[in-house]
């Protein structure tokens, strides 16, 4: 351990560095926009994934532009073979993949978990939770095989503290639990792989409109009640007032990756909601909730 929360592993200094490949799910806007951008300003090759394909296009026209090598594959990242695909089109395009974002997500609905709908779980569990198992499935065995590699999956703040926003919150959690164990494993198998998990707060993006890719399996967006509203007005204009750039979450993001750091968080400003949840599971409960 080189300082607090920061562990060595073997050339992940040199890994955001000109000629090193990034790909990056989610990435024709937001956090993995910002992502794209700050890799390809450092020199990489960057792989853009994202199931928005005239914003993919024209978010990999822009970089392109701006003298980047850049290859542009839609993807869904909740289908296994569209991940599978994507890694034979980067290891095709580019021989290589040092730098794996599994960024992509979406909201869905926050109302009482028992009245959520079948299709409403299934979306945001398959594409926030299932994004980041089929890109470990499709892509770590290909890292192994390089000299160095890092993997960062974007969690959200949302898990790491108890908190209420239902499907979202726990398919956040649950990213957090696959990146600690996927640490653990890697670190003793192949400790050349590093892992980050990306806790953001808010982040001025398009997240508010998650629903623009909601498929019609998925059924009807929920009416949400008025309650419903309300929260998710407080959300935006939280994000939109105190909201950090996807810039600043992309310098979060790759000073972790040469630091080798595990946990990114964006702000510390629910730090002590963090805090708490560990005391209050040592204690017996129950959980406060995060907002005063
Ligand atoms: N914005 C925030 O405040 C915030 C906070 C914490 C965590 N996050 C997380 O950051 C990640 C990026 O979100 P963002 O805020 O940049 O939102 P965004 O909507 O701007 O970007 C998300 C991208 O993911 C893509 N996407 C959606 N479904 C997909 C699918 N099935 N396959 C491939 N791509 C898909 C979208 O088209 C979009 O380009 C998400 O995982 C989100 O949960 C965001």
């Amino acid at each position: 351990m080189t300082a607090e929360g920061e562990h060595a592993v073997a050339g992940s200094a040199s890994l955001v560095a000109p000629g090193r490949v990034a790909v990056i799910t989610g990435a024709a806007s937001g956090i993995g926009l910002g992502l794209a951008e700050r890799f390809a300003a450092e020199g990489m090759r960057v792989v853009l994934a994202d199931v928005e394909e005239p914003a993919l296009a024209a978010a990999a026209a822009r970089l392109a532009d701006q003298g980047a090598s850049v290859l542009a594959v839609p993807t869904d990242v909740s289908s296994a073979d569209q991940v599978a695909a994507l890694r034979d089109a980067a290891v095709a395009e580019f021989g290589a993949v040092h730098v794996l974002c599994n960024n992509a997500g979406v909201g869905g609905s926050h109302g009482p978990l028992w009245e959520i709908s079948a299709g409403d779980w299934e979306w945001v569990l398959r594409v926030n939770l299932g994004g980041v198992i089929n890109g470990i499935r499709a892509f770590v065995p290909v890292l192994i095989e390089q000299d160095a590699a890092h993997i960062v999956n974007t969690a959200s703040v949302f898990g790491v503290f108890a908190g209420a926003l239902g499907p979202y919150g726990i398919s956040k959690h649950a990213i957090v639990a696959l990146s600690e164990t996927l640490y653990f494993q890697l670190h003793s198998l192949a400790p050349h792989v590093g892992v980050s998990v990306l806790c953001p707060g808010a982040v001025r993006t398009r997240f508010g409109s998650s629903a623009r890719n909601r498929p019609a399996w998925a059924g009807p967006a929920p009416t949400p009640t008025a309650a419903e509203r309300a929260s998710a007005e407080r959300f935006d204009q939280l994000q939109e007032a105190a909201g950090a750039d996807p810039a600043d979450v992309a310098e979060v993001v790759v000073a972790g990756i040469r630091s080798s750091r595990f946990y990114l968080l964006t702000s510390a400003n629910r730090n002590a909601a963090i805090v708490r949840r560990g005391e209050e599971i040592v204690a017996g409960g129950p959980p406060a909730a995060p907002f005063p």
